[in-house]
């Protein structure tokens, strides 16, 4: 198939293009499209054939499911069954934006979109071409990143292209996502409540909001190996370069020391190199021998909204530069910062250095 590129206003999106891709999706095709997080891979949830090529163009295992994204609230009442008290709160405080539920589920919800579960998650982006799109289209839509299962999510519709182009029906390009990362994951069933997956809302938020605590283990160790995978998510491998990634932590000194010893022996065994620095260490890297092939810089320890923007196309750069090697700076994990070092946990496979 050969995949229709559609180019709109990320703030008034032209109504005639959103209508030709929201025909696209009533009739069971497959469309990539903008969020605040990431572009998403969108297809109606209501039609389990639709829902099935999604899988089918990413690679995906069946059994991950998928976050079912809608436009206003009475389309929650399609696919979600009766609302915990807890829920209406965040839904009033969060929605739209990127947090998203697991919730019950409706019978009408097909399986292949829960992978057999019998919760679904769901979210209302805020993201003015999705919102558009969703109501065009009359239906929910399921929407996993539009990535090949295993790369790191697509930031901008360039990557959506480098990745699905000719294995789904159009991308609707509306420049890059603003947040950079994926949506917040919470499971409301478990008490106190669990973050499956930190993003665009911070666990301070949800805790301010909730007047509680709200369960997160940063390693994630355990779940990862498959002992309790609470989010099926989870038991996979994401975000991983090609390259062996290390994630190096310390003070800025030390971490800088630290990485420009490991990047001096790549050199030495003939690796390609890149380094991912912080801003507060770039100039220092650039007066340094040897020079990583690529460095990039991530965004200043203060901003970690920029680091998150950042992150997946660097990580998409490492792999295009073919570096047999990765050495990231480690960034404060709070705030937004949680999220981002939970992604460079697992593209590091949970190799850490401490400086
Ligand atoms: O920001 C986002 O959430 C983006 C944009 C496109 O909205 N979407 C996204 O979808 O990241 P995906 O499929 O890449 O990640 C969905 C995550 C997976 O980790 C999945 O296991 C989890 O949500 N998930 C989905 N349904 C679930 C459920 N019923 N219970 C627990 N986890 C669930
Ligand atoms: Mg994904």
């Amino acid at each position: 198939m050969s995949t229709l590129y559609l180019k709109v206003d990320p703030r008034q999106p032209e109504p005639l293009v959103i209508a030709q891709a929201a025909n696209i999706l009533r009739h069971g095709g497959l469309v990539a499209f903008p969020t605040e997080t990431v572009y998403g891979l969108g297809a109606n949830a209501l039609d389990a054939q639709a829902v099935a090529g999604i899988f089918r163009a990413k690679g995906r295992p069946a059994d991950n499911p998928l976050i079912v994204h809608i436009a206003n609230l009475e389309q929650l009442s399609l696919v979600a069954g009766e609302l915990p008290a807890r829920a209406k709160n965040l839904v009033n405080l969060f929605w739209p934006g990127p947090l998203t539920l697991v919730l019950p589920k409706n019978p009408q919800v097909p399986a292949e979109v829960t992978a057999g579960l019998d919760t679904v998650a769901i979210r209302m982006p805020s993201h003015p071409v999705a919102l558009a799109l969703i109501q065009a289209a009359g239906v929910p839509l399921a929407a996993p990143s539009a990535n090949r299962s295993g790369a790191p999510s697509p930031t901008t519709a360039g990557h959506v292209i480098a990745d699905l182009d000719g294995r789904i029906h159009a991308v609707v390009d509306g420049g890059p996502a603003y947040i950079g990362l994926e949506s917040t994951v919470l499971d409301l069933a478990a008490d106190p409540p669990l973050v499956l997956r930190p993003g665009g809302v911070t666990v301070e938020q949800l805790e301010d909001a909730l007047q509680g605590p709200v369960a997160y283990e940063p390693a994630l160790s355990q779940l990862e190996q498959n002992l309790i995978p609470r989010s099926p998510g989870m038991k996979y491998t994401h975000y991983a370069p090609q390259g062996e990634v290390f994630l190096v932590s310390g003070s800025p000194e030390a971490v800088r020391e630290k990485v420009q010893r490991l990047l001096s022996q790549a050199k030495e065994h003939g690796q390609i190199a890149a380094v991912l620095s912080s801003k507060e260490n770039l100039a220092w890297y650039q007066s340094q021998e040897p020079m990583a092939d690529l460095l990039i810089n991530l965004g200043p320890r203060s901003a970690l909204d920029l680091v998150a923007q950042n992150l997946y196309g660097a990580l998409r750069a490492c792999d295009e530069a073919k570096a047999a090697m990765v050495l990231v700076e480690a960034f404060p994990a709070t705030g937004l910062g949680l999220a981002v070092m939970n992604r460079l946990y697992k593209a590091a496979s949970c190799r850490m250095i401490e400086a």
